[in-house]
């Protein structure tokens, strides 16, 4: 059984389709959402991961004065659980190197489209369906992939399309990707699961 932690910052739904998963989908008795932490500390994902008495922690990064301060906190959290994937699920913040040191090749994101275009530096939320609707693309989709010191760069793991409709706005289209992402996320957790 392999322990996964989750990094959140909002609303945490794709926390919830990796905990779905864990519990009763596919990667039933091959995973379990060990801890979630959290850098705000009105992220509805904490509730969602109290319901399931999964441990659920929000560190204030305003509490640290530097960055490799506050991520020695997550690491010894994740560490102290024992976690072997980190799964970022709308965490907002680059992740700093100290991180990605102590938890090397183990930590992937998701991102809501086709990268590696509409990633990087301000791509994230409403931004990155925005732009996929003003570019007149016909299709975006959902990547996850392993995470690196550049936003959205990391090899790529598994990616789902959805297609993009005429009139589309990027509330709809935000939705219709949201979908697919609780799908995607616990298939990517579970094709690296099965590499080994
Ligand atoms: C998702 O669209 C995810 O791709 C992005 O942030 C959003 C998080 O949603 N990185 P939620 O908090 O999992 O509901």
């Amino acid at each position: 059984m392999k322990n996964i932690g989750v990094l959140i910052s909002g609303g945490g739904s794709n926390l919830q389709a990796i905990i779905d998963a864990c519990e009763s989908g596919i990667l039933k008795g091959l995973a379990r959402v060990a801890v979630v932490v959290s850098n705000r500390a009105d992220a509805y994902g904490l509730e969602r991961a109290e319901k399931h008495k999964i441990p659920a922690f929000f560190f204030n990064p305003r509490d640290f004065n530097a960055n490799s301060a506050y991520c020695s906190m997550i690491s010894g959290e994740l560490r102290k659980h024992k976690v072997d994937i980190v799964c970022l699920a709308g965490y907002m913040s680059l992740i700093d190197p100290c991180l990605l040191n102590d938890f090397k090749n183990k930590i992937i994101n998701i991102h809501p489209a086709l990268l590696p275009k509409y990633g990087g530096k301000g791509m994230y939320g409403h931004h990155v369906h925005k732009a996929v609707i003003a570019a007149g693309e016909s299709e975006s989709g959902v990547t996850v992939h392993w995470v690196n010191e550049v936003y959205d760069s990391g090899e790529i793991i598994l990616q789902r399309k959805v297609p993009v409709l005429i009139n589309d706005t990027p509330e709809e289209l935000a939705a219709r990707v949201l979908a697919v992402e609780h799908i995607a996320y616990p298939e990517a957790i579970l094709k690296i699961l099965k590499q080994g």
